[in-house]
């Protein structure tokens, strides 16, 4: 475990417009081209191919206004296809396997409505997405030149097919209860 105050337990919860404010300033402090807080709101409001899942402390897993989020997620399940669209966790916050869990959630929610491959985008040189990606079985599938701006790079696009869900086979911290996923203190 890296940086970062002790992590009692996490819960992965569905975000709620109350925690836009929050979401948009984890994601201009983790990205050099963030989403606008309009692109977020878009997606959690009015796409409906899109979900959006927030990590949570165990201590304050109710969705609230003043509650703090440690990392997010925003996928869509389009048909058969799972498109991981964002993700990102707190940099004080960062190995301590929420990433993994927020994208076994992802997977676990496809398979539940029929997706049979995940596919992603990613900048070539961001290393620790790729090696989440790449633990959780994602391969490389083929490259866009270009694809990114600020500054400009290559995007790298993974698959996993077919899509499984790769937290209950790796590793048993994702836990279920009511409805919500919980990382227990052994991260
Ligand atoms: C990518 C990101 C979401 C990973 O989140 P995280 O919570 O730190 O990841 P996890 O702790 O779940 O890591 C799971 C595995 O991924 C790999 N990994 C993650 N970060 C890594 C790093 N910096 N270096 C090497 N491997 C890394 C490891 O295999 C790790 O398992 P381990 O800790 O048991 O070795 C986080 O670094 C982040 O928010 N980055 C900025 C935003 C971003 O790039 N998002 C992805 C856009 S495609």
């Amino acid at each position: 475990m890296s940086s970062g105050r002790a992590l009692s337990e996490v819960r992965i919860l569905p975000a709620t417009a109350e925690l836009l404010s929050e979401i948009h300033a984890v994601e201009e402090s983790c990205f050099s081209s963030p989403w606008t807080r309009k692109m977020l709101e878009a997606e959690l409001t009015g796409n409906p191919f899109a979900h959006f899942l927030v990590a949570m402390s165990h201590e304050r897993s109710t969705v609230r206004a003043e509650s703090t989020i440690l990392g997010y997620h925003c996928f869509w399940i389009v048909f058969e296809e799972l498109r991981l669209m964002n993700l990102a966790v707190r940099t004080s916050m960062r190995r301590q396997g929420i990433g993994r869990a927020l994208v076994t959630e992802a997977c676990r929610l496809g398979m539940e409505q029929s997706a049979t491959r995940a596919v992603l985008e990613v900048r070539a040189s961001n290393e620790p997405a790729r090696f989440l990606y790449t633990h959780m079985g994602f391969i490389q599938v083929g490259r866009r030149p270009h694809y990114y701006t600020n500054p400009s790079e290559d995007a790298l696009l993974m698959e996993l097919n077919p899509l499984v869900c790769p937290g209950t086979r790796q590793t048993e911290r994702v836990r279920r209860s009511g409805g919500e996923s919980i990382l227990p203190d052994s991260l």
